[in-house]
This record gives structure tokens, sequence and C-alpha cells, in this order.
């Protein structure tokens, strides 16, 4: 049915000739690979990554993109730029940078829409903070975050798209959510999604856990119906780690 796909978040990692060694150790090591395999790379390690993966099933991907086309707006980098690259992927409204950044909901939808209009496959992240899931808000929250981020994407462009539930509490705390939390919430995702756009949409579109997924706790959570692949952390800088990852039905 639907195609597992791994991606790699590298966050504000690795420099252009860090990056060059991090590849090239890796691509024998995830060649066979079923999952569909992605790396996000900072900016500055697009070039090196894209050059370095050319002819291999390794796809790659940005961290962020802004939603004007082009113009004064110091600092940042279009999805037309990106796509000229040769860049697939792109994540959107990480909780990072909702966290640091300023990043809104609105925000979140704008990026996602200037992306898909580029011919980039955004990774649109959601989740819910310790608290919202303590107080009971984090079914709500997940629904509100999703559909608001596809607002004005058609059935076609929403089926390519691809969400990541990444429970901020679970990120770099090396507290992973159980298979079946995980399960569930990325089950109600896909129930919102069902009923506004219908189930053949809901049952195509990938949805990805994120937060300290590991070599050690892959193949659970990938084991579960609703989850259709993962965003990696802290697993994703280290070449051996991710390949385990990656492989996780081997
Ligand atoms: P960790 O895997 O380091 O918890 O990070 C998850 C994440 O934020 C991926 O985007």
């Amino acid at each position: 049915m639907r195609t597992p796909i791994i991606a790699g978040n590298w966050k504000m990692n690795k420099t252009p000739a860090e990056a060059k060694v991090l590849v090239n150790e890796l691509k024998p090591l995830v060649k066979d690979a079923n999952a569909t395999v992605v790396i996000c790379v900072p900016y500055v390690d697009l070039c090196t990554a894209l050059k370095e993966t050319e002819g291999t099933n390794i796809h790659v991907g940005a961290q962020n993109v802004h939603f004007m086309e082009s113009g004064a707006y110091t600092g940042e980098i279009s999805a037309a730029m990106l796509k000229e690259m040769g860049v697939e992927y792109v994540i959107i409204g990480h909780s990072e940078r909702r966290q640091y950044f300023g990043e809104t909901d609105a925000t979140v939808n704008l990026r996602t829409l200037a992306a898909v209009k580029a011919g980039l496959t955004p990774i649109i992240c959601v989740g819910e903070r310790k608290e919202e899931r303590e107080a009971g808000y984090t079914n709500a929250l997940v629904e509100y975050q999703t559909l608001i981020a596809l607002n004005g994407l058609t059935d076609e462009e929403i089926k390519n798209v691809v969400i990541a539930y990444e429970p901020v509490w679970a990120i770099g705390t090396g507290l992973t959510a159980t298979d079946e939390q995980a399960n569930e919430t990325i089950g109600v995702i896909r129930e919102a999604i069902q009923r506004k756009y219908g189930k053949e949409v809901a049952d195509t579109v990938r949805i990805q856990y994120g937060g300290s997924m590991n070599p050690k706790n892959v193949k659970g959570l990938m084991a579960q119906p609703e989850i259709d692949g993962g965003l990696i952390g802290g697993a994703s800088l280290k070449a051996p780690d991710f390949s385990l990852v990656v492989n996780y039905d081997k």
C-alpha cells in the first residue's frame, strides 16, 4: 500500500565537509532499503548532499522554505531555488521552528502551498507539547495543525504530502511515545484527513512518527498499521544507526 518513508533531519549539524563523509558512509548501508530514504540537511550542505547522492536511492530535502516567490526577505530561501538545485523534500513547521523562530500554523500553511506549487514534497510536522497531552488536547491539536497546514491544496496534492507526527516531549529527550500512543495519534490525524478529503486521500498520505526514534524502537513503531515511517533526528547523524532504522524490516 503506502511505501514507508524514513527521513533524517540533521538539524543544525554537519559542515559541508562533514556532510560529504556522512553521505558516503551512508550510501552502501542504505542502498537496498525498501523504504524511501531522505536526508534533510542544512541549506549549506544541499549542494554536497545532492552531488554525493547522485545516482543513489537517497533523496535530499531542506529543513525550511520561505513562502514568498522572491523579493526583499533577507536570509530566506525560496521553493524555486530549492527545486532548481534538485532538492525534492522540505521539512515544514518543525516544532523547533515553532518554538524558537515564531512559526505559526498560518505560516506552515503558506510554506506548504509554496513548496507544493514549486514541485517539492513537504514533510509537515505536527505534535503536542507535554502539557497539552496532559490536559487532554492532543487529538484536537494535531487535527487542527494538520488541517490548517493542508488548507488550499487539492486532493491530488495532499496525496503526495508527508506528515510527521512528532510529540514535542519526545524530541531529543530519549522519551518515545509508546507504539500504541504513536499509532493512535497518527490514526486521529488520518481520520481528520478522511473526514475532510475522503478515504482515498487519507489512505494514500504517508504519516511518519518522529521523536527519539532509533534502531532499538523502530521495529515496534513500524509494526503499527498507521505508522508509515520516521523522521529521525539524533540517530540520523551516525551512518550505522540511521541505516539500522532505514533497514528496520531486514
Ligand atoms: P530526535 O530523533 O533527536 O528525537 O529528533 C526528532 C526530530 O525532531 C526529527 O525532526
